[in-house]
């Protein structure tokens, strides 16, 4: 995320993945000396050994993933080859055909943020559910469903384009934290999500 809040500067499309100048934001991804190779794709990154420290805790942890059909339709459904190689549950309201049915890792939920959230929990087992997405991630928020918010704050300003942080009410939502991990190039922020009530 830059520091004004966006995940992807103006005008994304799968031609432009990140949008106008939202490149920016997966620099630190190239950047570094450590290789690290992305589970379930061909991706390797090169990256700072914090960096590489803290993506190897989230695949340790995570079981599935979940995401919104404009961050699957943008990557291309990453080729058949999400990221993590966990079961993917997209929310959308229709289903791709070509890319439904047996054997593929996407689950096409079309009844809501709750529904993925809960098929994503039995196919993770005892481990965790990653949310991926603006607008999924604040329907999650909204739904009180996270735990913890992890922030990769890139420090760009981007000046517009898709934010993560919107349509979240007025109702002030506590967070403790952060966990800080500073790395070159990023600042990777761990939040717990307050549960009031
Ligand atoms: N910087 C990063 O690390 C990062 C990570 C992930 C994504 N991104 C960027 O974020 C952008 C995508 O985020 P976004 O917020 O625009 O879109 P999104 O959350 O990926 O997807 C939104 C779409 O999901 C479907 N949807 C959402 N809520 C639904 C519901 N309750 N029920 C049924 N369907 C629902 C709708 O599509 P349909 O109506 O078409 O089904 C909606 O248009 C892209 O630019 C992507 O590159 C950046």
């Amino acid at each position: 995320m830059s520091l004004d809040g966006f995940i992807a500067g103006p005008n994304d499309s799968p031609e432009l993945p990140l949008g106008e100048g939202g490149e920016r934001l997966f620099e630190w991804y190239s950047s570094g000396e450590t290789e690290y190779e992305l589970p379930g794709t061909d991706m390797v990154f090169k990256i700072s050994p914090q960096s590489a420290d803290l993506l190897r805790e989230v695949e340790r942890t995570m079981g599935a993933f979940v995401t919104g059909r404009r961050t699957f339709d943008i990557a291309n459904g990453w080729g058949g080859r999400p990221p993590l190689g966990v079961p993917t549950f997209v929310v959308t309201h229709t289903v791709p055909e070509e890319w439904a049915g047996e054997g593929s890792p996407f689950t096409f939920v079309t009844d809501g943020v709750e529904g993925a959230v809960e098929q994503a929990k039995r196919a993770a087992g005892d481990r965790g559910v990653a949310v991926g997405a603006a607008s999924i991630a604040q329907q999650c928020i909204e739904a009180g469903l996270l735990d913890e918010i992890h922030v990769n704050l890139v420090p760009v300003l981007l000046g517009g384009g898709v934010r993560l942080f919107e349509h979240l009410g007025t109702a002030p939502i506590r967070l403790e934290g952060p966990r800080v991990v500073e790395a070159p190039g990023v600042t990777h922020l761990t939040f717990h999500v307050v549960k009031e009530g």
